[in-house]
């Protein structure tokens, strides 16, 4: 064999060489997507029926518009979520059948129901607000919903009107009428910052959502959820959250029991023994810039809320939501200060009440007087507590979303510019 075939033979292997690796290269690069979109990245939550509901059915889709007022949508699935029993989530599938708006994670959808007053036994209109408790998909919503009970120092009160109607009533099959997804309180995706949920109690449902939709979408963003309950029995979704612990790397579970089981373990069932408060915070927490998002009982965004402040955390990284009456309604316009004094007037309960700076709304002035006003998101999205304004002006404290019929105004977020009467 002379060099020059000897040569030849030689290149002929390497360019064989270079060709195979080539081709297993590009047949790699071809399943590799594959394997993201299956895999680590999502939480496999199922569908209503049961089967896995994520592929092609994610948020990126191009999604309809929201609908405007009511429209009819059919419980596909009940499931009872904590060991008390006493949360449910409902599943909700359009009865037309058409592919549902996206939203954003943190939003709530308003429910009309038609419940029987306990005192008069005659049926009785309510408007509801509950927090959507998964991601966004095109299919069907999800809600999650505590039965309330009378409060512990008026045991003889009747039980909560629309959570009991619920969970005693409404059952696979049920059609119930049901507004598009809204509210101000949800995920910030301008700046992706690191983020930190506290959920206190049924408070854990908007950052369900936010979670569940971060981690699906493959986000790479530091999250850290403070979950408070009581113990174990009454988690939600314990072992979902679990799970996506122990799955992604960029999510921490701080599980807070206020007054744990004698069976369960600090360090195993749970992670904190005592309340979320800001030196738990303080001392899980790195120093840096977090967003944090809080939602939970009176006490804790009392506390919280006004706390995270005082170890200056920026307002603009402060998000909450507050499911009961508002205490901590965050003012986007500063409220005028009046020098005359004002009086509000509540005709048809034949009240006349002197104004006070306190209150953060027409909407508790009239809870704080007895006078009965109902009320749905208390933020100026549902429409439930629009009232006739039969004289004087009042300002907004923050722009309404909900459609203001001529003549009236929304009680949860207005307040009174002069004397005004009100036919409530
Ligand atoms: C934006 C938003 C999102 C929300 N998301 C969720 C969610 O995801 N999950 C969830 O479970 N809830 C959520 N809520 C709370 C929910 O909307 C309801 O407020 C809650 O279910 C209680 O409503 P209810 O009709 O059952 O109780 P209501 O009938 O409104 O009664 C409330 C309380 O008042 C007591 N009461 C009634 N009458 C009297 C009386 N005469 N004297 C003294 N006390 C009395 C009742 O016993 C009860 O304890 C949310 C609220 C908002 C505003
Ligand atoms: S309570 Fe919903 S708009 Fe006022």
């Amino acid at each position: 064999m002379t060099v020059g075939i000897l040569a030849s033979i030689i290149a002929a292997l390497l360019l064989l060489q270079i060709a195979v690796a080539a081709l297993v290269g590009l047949s790699r690069r071809k399943r590799r997507p594959a394997a993201i979109d299956v895999g680590q990245n999502s939480p496999q939550t199922q569908s209503p029926a049961g089967e896995s509901a994520l592929s092609g059915s994610g948020p990126q889709q191009a999604r309809p518009a929201a609908w405007t007022g009511f429209r009819e949508f059919r419980i596909a699935r009940r499931v009872v979520e904590d060991r008390a029993g006493t949360i449910c989530s409902y599943y909700l599938v359009p009865v037309d059948g058409l592919p549902l708006p996206a939203f954003k994670p943190g939003q709530y959808l308003t429910f009309r129901l038609t419940t029987e007053d306990p005192v008069t036994r005659q049926p009785k209109a309510l408007v509801r607000c509950y927090s959507l408790s998964d991601r966004p998909r095109p299919d069907y919503y999800r809600v999650s919903i505590k039965r309330v009970l009378a409060p512990a120092d008026r045991p003889e009160a009747p039980p909560g009107l629309s959570s009991n109607y619920f969970h005693d009533h409404v059952r696979e099959g049920n059609i119930l009428e049901v507004k598009a997804p809204s509210g101000h309180f949800y995920l910030m995706e301008e700046e992706p910052l690191p983020i930190v949920l506290v959920g206190g109690g049924i408070g854990i449902t908007p950052m369900l959502s936010i979670v569940n939709t971060l981690l699906e979408r493959g986000s790479r963003r530091e999250i850290w959820l403070f979950y408070g309950v009581r113990n174990g029995s009454e988690a939600v979704l314990k072992s979902h959250l679990q799970r996506l612990d122990r799955e992604h790397g960029n999510f921490h579970l701080q599980l807070c029991y206020s007054k744990p089981d004698k069976q369960e373990q600090a360090g195993i069932d749970y992670q904190h023994s005592g309340r979320v408060d800001i030196p738990l915070l303080r001392s899980t927490l790195k120093l840096m810039r977090y967003q944090f998002y809080v939602c939970g009982p009176k006490p804790m965004m009392e506390s919280l809320v006004p706390g995270l402040a005082s170890w200056r955390v920026e307002s603009r990284d402060i998000f909450y939501e507050s499911f009961g009456p508002a205490t901590l309604i965050r003012h986007e316009k500063p409220m005028s200060v009046n020098a005359e004094p004002i009086t509000v007037t509540f005709g048809q309960s034949d009240r006349r009440i002197a104004w006070s700076a306190k209150a953060a709304s027409l909407l508790e002035l009239a809870e704080e007087n007895g006078v009965d006003v109902a009320s749905g998101c208390r933020a100026g999205s549902c429409g439930s507590c629009q009232t006739r304004l039969i004289a004087g002006e009042v300002e907004y404290q923050q722009q309404p979303d909900a459609e203001i019929e001529p003549g009236h105004c929304l009680l949860c977020i207005s307040t009174p510019k002069c004397d005004i009467t009100l036919a409530a």
